[in-house]
Protein backbone atom coordinates (compact mmCIF):
# COMPACT_ATOMS: atom_id res chain seq x y z
CA UNK A 1 0.00 0.00 0.00
CA UNK A 2 2.73 2.41 0.87
CA UNK A 3 4.64 1.68 -2.50
CA UNK A 4 1.12 2.16 -4.36
CA UNK A 5 0.71 5.78 -2.28
CA UNK A 6 4.00 7.17 -3.50
CA UNK A 7 3.23 5.79 -7.56
CA UNK A 8 0.15 8.15 -7.43
CA UNK A 9 2.31 10.63 -5.66
CA UNK A 10 4.98 10.83 -8.32
CA UNK A 11 2.03 10.89 -10.83
CA UNK A 12 0.91 13.69 -8.97
CA UNK A 13 4.27 15.58 -8.94
CA UNK A 14 4.94 14.62 -12.25
CA UNK A 15 1.91 16.19 -13.55
CA UNK A 16 2.61 19.10 -11.62
CA UNK A 17 6.12 19.65 -13.13
CA UNK A 18 4.73 19.55 -16.43
CA UNK A 19 2.09 21.90 -15.64
CA UNK A 20 4.87 24.68 -14.14
CA UNK A 21 7.21 23.97 -17.34
CA UNK A 22 4.64 23.18 -20.09
CA UNK A 23 4.52 19.86 -21.50
CA UNK A 24 7.68 17.85 -22.83
CA UNK A 25 5.62 15.35 -24.33
CA UNK A 26 7.05 16.64 -28.01
CA UNK A 27 5.34 14.68 -30.98
CA UNK A 28 2.24 12.33 -30.08
CA UNK A 29 0.86 11.45 -26.86
CA UNK A 30 2.34 13.82 -24.18
CA UNK A 31 3.23 12.75 -20.39
CA UNK A 32 0.56 14.87 -19.07
CA UNK A 33 -2.41 13.32 -21.17
CA UNK A 34 -0.85 9.69 -20.48
CA UNK A 35 -1.60 10.14 -16.69
CA UNK A 36 -4.90 9.37 -15.38
CA UNK A 37 -6.95 12.32 -14.24
CA UNK A 38 -10.50 12.61 -12.39
CA UNK A 39 -12.89 15.34 -14.35
CA UNK A 40 -16.29 16.42 -12.24
CA UNK A 41 -19.19 16.55 -15.01
CA UNK A 42 -23.08 17.18 -14.92
CA UNK A 43 -25.60 20.13 -15.12
CA UNK A 44 -25.94 23.21 -13.08
CA UNK A 45 -25.66 22.96 -9.37
CA UNK A 46 -26.05 19.63 -9.49
CA UNK A 47 -23.50 19.40 -6.72
CA UNK A 48 -20.04 19.25 -8.65
CA UNK A 49 -18.44 21.25 -6.49
CA UNK A 50 -19.80 20.37 -3.18
CA UNK A 51 -19.13 16.45 -4.05
CA UNK A 52 -15.22 17.61 -4.38
CA UNK A 53 -15.12 19.36 -1.53
CA UNK A 54 -16.33 16.76 0.19
CA UNK A 55 -13.35 14.43 -1.43
CA UNK A 56 -11.15 16.76 -0.53
CA UNK A 57 -12.55 16.98 3.44
CA UNK A 58 -12.21 20.88 3.14
CA UNK A 59 -14.66 23.65 2.41
CA UNK A 60 -12.27 26.14 -0.45
CA UNK A 61 -14.44 26.19 -3.56
CA UNK A 62 -17.27 28.86 -4.34
CA UNK A 63 -20.21 27.77 -4.45
CA UNK A 64 -24.04 28.48 -5.18
CA UNK A 65 -26.69 28.85 -7.45
CA UNK A 66 -25.76 30.04 -11.46
CA UNK A 67 -23.05 29.74 -13.21
CA UNK A 68 -19.97 30.13 -10.24
CA UNK A 69 -17.33 27.97 -11.93
CA UNK A 70 -16.69 29.77 -15.25
CA UNK A 71 -12.80 28.41 -15.62
CA UNK A 72 -11.67 24.95 -15.24
CA UNK A 73 -10.31 24.21 -11.58
CA UNK A 74 -7.43 21.84 -11.80
CA UNK A 75 -6.92 20.87 -8.53
CA UNK A 76 -4.20 18.30 -7.31
CA UNK A 77 -4.11 16.66 -3.81
CA UNK A 78 -0.69 15.67 -1.99
CA UNK A 79 -0.92 13.41 0.48
CA UNK A 80 1.52 14.86 3.33
CA UNK A 81 2.72 13.26 6.49
CA UNK A 82 0.32 13.13 9.24
CA UNK A 83 1.00 16.23 12.01
CA UNK A 84 2.44 18.37 9.26
CA UNK A 85 -0.03 20.88 8.50
CA UNK A 86 -2.08 21.66 5.72
CA UNK A 87 -1.77 24.29 2.87
CA UNK A 88 -2.67 25.36 -0.39
CA UNK A 89 -0.77 26.88 -3.25
CA UNK A 90 -1.49 28.37 -6.71
CA UNK A 91 0.29 27.97 -10.02
CA UNK A 92 -0.44 31.54 -10.70
CA UNK A 93 1.20 32.69 -7.51
CA UNK A 94 3.70 30.05 -6.56
CA UNK A 95 5.17 31.86 -3.97
CA UNK A 96 2.23 32.30 -1.82
CA UNK A 97 1.62 29.32 0.62
CA UNK A 98 -2.44 29.78 1.46
CA UNK A 99 -3.43 28.07 5.23
CA UNK A 100 -6.72 29.76 5.94
CA UNK A 101 -8.96 27.62 3.04
CA UNK A 102 -11.40 30.60 3.08
CA UNK A 103 -8.97 32.63 1.58
CA UNK A 104 -8.48 29.77 -0.82
CA UNK A 105 -11.82 30.42 -1.91
CA UNK A 106 -11.78 34.05 -2.54
CA UNK A 107 -8.43 33.82 -4.50
CA UNK A 108 -10.17 31.30 -6.71
CA UNK A 109 -13.05 33.63 -7.60
CA UNK A 110 -10.55 36.73 -8.22
CA UNK A 111 -8.73 34.41 -10.35
CA UNK A 112 -11.93 33.79 -12.15
CA UNK A 113 -12.83 37.46 -12.73
CA UNK A 114 -9.22 38.56 -13.82
CA UNK A 115 -9.84 36.49 -17.01
CA UNK A 116 -13.43 36.57 -17.71
CA UNK A 117 -14.11 40.40 -15.80
CA UNK A 118 -17.33 40.12 -13.46
CA UNK A 119 -19.44 38.36 -15.98
CA UNK A 120 -20.96 35.11 -16.98
CA UNK A 121 -18.98 34.49 -19.15
CA UNK A 122 -16.25 31.51 -19.32
CA UNK A 123 -12.84 30.85 -20.08
CA UNK A 124 -10.98 27.72 -21.07
CA UNK A 125 -7.99 28.84 -19.05
CA UNK A 126 -7.56 26.48 -16.19
CA UNK A 127 -6.72 27.67 -12.63
CA UNK A 128 -3.98 25.14 -10.73
CA UNK A 129 -4.37 24.52 -7.34
CA UNK A 130 -2.58 22.41 -5.20
CA UNK A 131 -3.87 20.87 -2.15
CA UNK A 132 -1.20 19.57 0.27
CA UNK A 133 -2.67 17.68 3.43
CA UNK A 134 -2.71 14.67 5.68
CA UNK A 135 -5.90 14.13 4.96
CA UNK A 136 -6.08 13.76 1.33
CA UNK A 137 -5.93 10.74 -1.12
CA UNK A 138 -3.24 11.67 -3.89
CA UNK A 139 -5.54 12.86 -6.60
CA UNK A 140 -5.90 14.76 -9.38
CA UNK A 141 -9.58 16.21 -9.52
CA UNK A 142 -10.75 18.56 -12.15
CA UNK A 143 -13.68 20.45 -11.64
CA UNK A 144 -15.88 21.85 -14.70
CA UNK A 145 -18.26 24.59 -15.13
CA UNK A 146 -21.64 23.06 -15.57
CA UNK A 147 -23.76 21.77 -18.44
CA UNK A 148 -26.62 24.45 -19.00
CA UNK A 149 -29.70 23.94 -21.80
CA UNK A 150 -30.08 27.94 -22.27
CA UNK A 151 -27.98 31.41 -21.83
CA UNK A 152 -28.95 33.82 -19.10
CA UNK A 153 -28.91 37.47 -19.38
CA UNK A 154 -25.46 38.38 -20.27
CA UNK A 155 -24.30 35.23 -21.81
CA UNK A 156 -23.59 35.09 -25.09
CA UNK A 157 -25.48 32.34 -27.24
CA UNK A 158 -22.68 30.25 -27.74
CA UNK A 159 -22.49 29.44 -23.82
CA UNK A 160 -24.29 26.31 -24.27
CA UNK A 161 -22.58 24.84 -26.99
CA UNK A 162 -19.15 26.60 -25.05
CA UNK A 163 -19.15 24.73 -22.47
CA UNK A 164 -20.18 21.50 -23.65
CA UNK A 165 -17.29 21.57 -26.12
CA UNK A 166 -15.20 23.00 -22.76
CA UNK A 167 -15.82 19.97 -20.57
CA UNK A 168 -16.05 17.42 -23.85
CA UNK A 169 -12.34 18.34 -24.61
CA UNK A 170 -11.31 16.96 -21.24
CA UNK A 171 -14.00 13.78 -20.85
CA UNK A 172 -12.99 12.77 -24.63
CA UNK A 173 -9.35 11.94 -23.79
CA UNK A 174 -8.73 8.45 -22.88
CA UNK A 175 -7.09 9.03 -19.45
CA UNK A 176 -9.72 10.93 -17.99
CA UNK A 177 -11.89 8.88 -15.57
CA UNK A 178 -15.43 11.09 -15.44
CA UNK A 179 -17.08 11.41 -12.22
CA UNK A 180 -20.81 12.38 -13.77
CA UNK A 181 -23.05 13.62 -11.44
CA UNK A 182 -26.57 13.55 -11.07
CA UNK A 183 -28.88 14.95 -8.59
CA UNK A 184 -31.67 12.61 -7.40
CA UNK A 185 -34.24 14.53 -7.48
CA UNK A 186 -34.51 14.81 -11.63
CA UNK A 187 -35.03 12.01 -13.77
CA UNK A 188 -31.68 10.10 -14.29
CA UNK A 189 -32.99 10.07 -18.24
CA UNK A 190 -32.62 13.72 -18.80
CA UNK A 191 -29.10 14.02 -16.92
CA UNK A 192 -26.84 15.81 -19.13
CA UNK A 193 -23.31 14.02 -17.09
CA UNK A 194 -25.18 11.00 -18.11
CA UNK A 195 -25.83 11.71 -21.41
CA UNK A 196 -22.14 13.32 -21.84
CA UNK A 197 -20.12 10.28 -20.54
CA UNK A 198 -22.40 7.75 -22.60
CA UNK A 199 -21.09 9.55 -25.64
CA UNK A 200 -17.56 9.86 -24.86
CA UNK A 201 -17.18 6.25 -22.94
CA UNK A 202 -20.04 4.09 -24.32
CA UNK A 203 -18.94 0.94 -22.46
CA UNK A 204 -18.81 3.04 -18.79
CA UNK A 205 -15.39 1.29 -18.02
CA UNK A 206 -14.05 5.24 -17.03
CA UNK A 207 -17.32 6.53 -15.77
CA UNK A 208 -18.46 6.70 -12.38
CA UNK A 209 -21.75 7.63 -11.43
CA UNK A 210 -22.61 9.94 -8.46
CA UNK A 211 -26.16 10.28 -7.67
CA UNK A 212 -26.33 13.61 -5.14
CA UNK A 213 -29.12 15.28 -3.46
CA UNK A 214 -30.71 12.06 -1.98
CA UNK A 215 -32.09 13.91 0.96
CA UNK A 216 -33.92 16.30 -1.20
CA UNK A 217 -36.12 13.41 -3.09
CA UNK A 218 -39.98 13.53 -2.64
CA UNK A 219 -41.43 11.89 0.25
CA UNK A 220 -42.15 7.86 -0.84
CA UNK A 221 -39.98 8.07 -3.62
CA UNK A 222 -36.03 6.63 -3.21
CA UNK A 223 -33.07 6.02 -6.18
CA UNK A 224 -32.53 2.52 -5.66
CA UNK A 225 -33.44 1.57 -9.19
CA UNK A 226 -30.39 4.45 -10.05
CA UNK A 227 -28.15 3.49 -7.16
CA UNK A 228 -28.56 -0.74 -7.83
CA UNK A 229 -28.13 0.22 -11.53
CA UNK A 230 -31.10 -1.16 -12.58
CA UNK A 231 -31.40 2.39 -14.41
CA UNK A 232 -28.33 2.84 -16.10
CA UNK A 233 -25.92 0.26 -15.87
CA UNK A 234 -21.74 1.36 -15.62
CA UNK A 235 -18.79 -0.78 -15.03
CA UNK A 236 -18.04 0.77 -11.53
CA UNK A 237 -20.96 0.94 -8.78
CA UNK A 238 -23.05 4.08 -8.29
CA UNK A 239 -22.17 5.76 -4.96
CA UNK A 240 -25.14 7.79 -3.19
CA UNK A 241 -24.51 11.12 -1.95
CA UNK A 242 -25.68 14.00 0.74
CA UNK A 243 -23.85 16.91 0.44
CA UNK A 244 -24.75 19.88 2.37
CA UNK A 245 -27.47 22.20 1.69
CA UNK A 246 -27.60 25.66 1.15
CA UNK A 247 -29.10 25.89 4.79
CA UNK A 248 -26.12 23.99 5.83
CA UNK A 249 -23.56 25.99 4.69
CA UNK A 250 -25.20 29.10 5.29
CA UNK A 251 -24.87 28.02 9.03
CA UNK A 252 -21.08 26.95 8.37
CA UNK A 253 -21.36 23.51 9.39
CA UNK A 254 -17.93 21.85 8.90
CA UNK A 255 -17.10 19.28 6.10
CA UNK A 256 -16.26 16.74 8.81
CA UNK A 257 -20.00 17.78 10.63
CA UNK A 258 -21.24 17.46 7.18
CA UNK A 259 -19.65 13.94 6.65
CA UNK A 260 -20.49 12.17 9.81
CA UNK A 261 -23.98 13.62 8.98
CA UNK A 262 -23.78 11.67 5.58
CA UNK A 263 -22.77 8.75 6.68
CA UNK A 264 -25.67 8.48 9.31
CA UNK A 265 -27.86 8.97 6.64
CA UNK A 266 -26.76 6.42 5.25
CA UNK A 267 -26.89 4.54 8.37
CA UNK A 268 -30.25 5.21 9.29
CA UNK A 269 -32.08 5.28 6.03
CA UNK A 270 -34.43 1.98 5.78
CA UNK A 271 -33.69 2.33 1.86
CA UNK A 272 -30.25 2.86 1.67
CA UNK A 273 -28.70 0.86 5.20
CA UNK A 274 -28.26 -2.28 3.67
CA UNK A 275 -25.51 0.00 0.99
CA UNK A 276 -24.37 2.17 3.71
CA UNK A 277 -21.09 0.76 3.81
CA UNK A 278 -20.76 1.94 -0.13
CA UNK A 279 -22.12 5.03 0.02
CA UNK A 280 -20.85 8.90 0.64
CA UNK A 281 -17.70 10.91 -0.37
CA UNK A 282 -15.61 9.44 1.16
CA UNK A 283 -16.36 5.46 -0.15
CA UNK A 284 -16.38 7.68 -3.41
CA UNK A 285 -12.74 9.42 -2.42
CA UNK A 286 -11.32 5.36 -1.84
CA UNK A 287 -12.81 4.46 -4.60
CA UNK A 288 -11.66 6.57 -7.03
CA UNK A 289 -7.93 6.48 -5.47
CA UNK A 290 -7.98 2.43 -5.62
CA UNK A 291 -9.51 2.95 -9.24
CA UNK A 292 -6.67 4.78 -10.09
CA UNK A 293 -3.80 2.88 -8.91
CA UNK A 294 -5.27 0.08 -11.19
CA UNK A 295 -5.10 2.41 -13.81
CA UNK A 296 -1.86 3.60 -13.40
CA UNK A 297 -0.07 -0.02 -12.89
CA UNK A 298 -1.65 -0.73 -16.17
CA UNK A 299 -0.63 2.37 -17.96
CA UNK A 300 3.63 1.45 -16.36
CA UNK A 301 4.80 0.19 -19.61
CA UNK A 302 3.75 3.07 -21.73
CA UNK A 303 4.34 5.47 -18.85
CA UNK A 304 7.78 4.48 -18.87
CA UNK A 305 8.41 4.82 -22.35
CA UNK A 306 7.20 8.27 -22.39
CA UNK A 307 9.19 9.40 -19.02
CA UNK A 308 12.33 7.88 -21.70
CA UNK A 309 11.56 9.93 -24.20
CA UNK A 310 11.18 13.31 -21.90
CA UNK A 311 14.10 12.50 -20.37
CA UNK A 312 15.91 12.23 -23.97
CA UNK A 313 14.11 15.33 -25.03
CA UNK A 314 15.10 17.16 -21.70
CA UNK A 315 18.69 16.10 -22.27
CA UNK A 316 18.84 17.65 -25.50
CA UNK A 317 16.90 20.82 -24.44
CA UNK A 318 19.65 21.44 -21.36
CA UNK A 319 22.52 20.69 -23.71
CA UNK A 320 21.51 23.11 -25.64
CA UNK A 321 20.63 25.58 -23.58
CA UNK A 322 24.24 24.72 -21.83
CA UNK A 323 23.12 23.85 -18.36
CA UNK A 324 22.71 27.00 -17.00
CA UNK A 325 22.22 26.24 -12.79
CA UNK A 326 20.86 28.91 -11.18
CA UNK A 327 18.41 29.99 -14.25
CA UNK A 328 15.24 29.09 -13.46
CA UNK A 329 14.09 27.39 -16.87
CA UNK A 330 17.40 25.41 -16.59
CA UNK A 331 16.19 24.56 -12.81
CA UNK A 332 13.40 23.62 -13.29
CA UNK A 333 14.30 21.70 -15.98
CA UNK A 334 16.47 20.00 -14.29
CA UNK A 335 13.61 19.19 -11.17
CA UNK A 336 11.32 17.80 -14.08
CA UNK A 337 14.30 15.40 -15.17
CA UNK A 338 14.97 14.19 -11.50
CA UNK A 339 11.46 13.41 -10.88
CA UNK A 340 11.45 11.20 -14.62
CA UNK A 341 14.35 9.96 -13.13
CA UNK A 342 12.48 9.40 -10.28
CA UNK A 343 9.69 7.86 -11.71
CA UNK A 344 11.52 5.93 -14.00
CA UNK A 345 12.69 3.78 -10.66
CA UNK A 346 9.49 3.15 -9.05
CA UNK A 347 7.68 2.29 -12.54
CA UNK A 348 10.21 -0.30 -12.73
CA UNK A 349 9.89 -1.48 -9.22
CA UNK A 350 6.70 -1.85 -9.68
CA UNK A 351 7.08 -3.88 -12.87
CA UNK A 352 8.59 -6.36 -10.81
P1 LIG B 1 -22.44 22.82 -8.92
O1 LIG B 1 -23.02 24.01 -9.60
O2 LIG B 1 -22.74 21.57 -9.67
O3 LIG B 1 -20.98 22.97 -8.61
O4 LIG B 1 -23.24 22.66 -7.55
P2 LIG B 1 -22.87 23.14 -6.07
O5 LIG B 1 -21.97 22.17 -5.42
O6 LIG B 1 -22.44 24.56 -6.12
O7 LIG B 1 -24.29 22.99 -5.35
C1 LIG B 1 -25.39 23.76 -5.75
C2 LIG B 1 -26.37 23.90 -4.57
O8 LIG B 1 -26.95 22.62 -4.27
C3 LIG B 1 -25.70 24.39 -3.28
O9 LIG B 1 -26.58 25.26 -2.64
C4 LIG B 1 -25.56 23.11 -2.44
O10 LIG B 1 -25.64 23.36 -1.06
C5 LIG B 1 -26.75 22.29 -2.90
N1 LIG B 1 -26.48 20.83 -2.82
C6 LIG B 1 -25.52 20.14 -3.49
N2 LIG B 1 -25.56 18.83 -3.19
C7 LIG B 1 -26.56 18.67 -2.28
C8 LIG B 1 -27.10 17.54 -1.56
O11 LIG B 1 -26.64 16.38 -1.70
N3 LIG B 1 -28.15 17.79 -0.72
C9 LIG B 1 -28.67 19.04 -0.53
N4 LIG B 1 -29.69 19.20 0.31
N5 LIG B 1 -28.19 20.12 -1.20
C10 LIG B 1 -27.15 19.95 -2.05
NA1 LIG C 1 -23.38 26.28 -9.13
MG1 LIG D 1 -19.50 24.43 -9.31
Amino acid sequence: MARLESLIGLVNRIQRACTVLGDHGGEGMSLWEALPTVAVVGGQSSGKSSVLESVVGRDFLPRGSGIVTRRPLVLQLHKIDEGRSEYAEFLHCPKKKFTDFASVRKEISDETDRITGKTKHISNIPIHLSIYSPNVVNLTLIDLPGLTKVAVEGQPDTIVEDIENMVRSYVEKPNCIILAISPANQDIATSDAIKLAREVDPSGERTFGVLTKLDLMDKGTNALDVIEGRSYRLQHPWVGIVNRSQADINKNVDMIAARRKEQEYFETSPEYGHLAHKMGSEYLAKLLSKHLEVVIRQRIPSIIALINKTIDELNAELDRIGRPIGVDSGAQLYTILELCRAFDRVFKEHLD
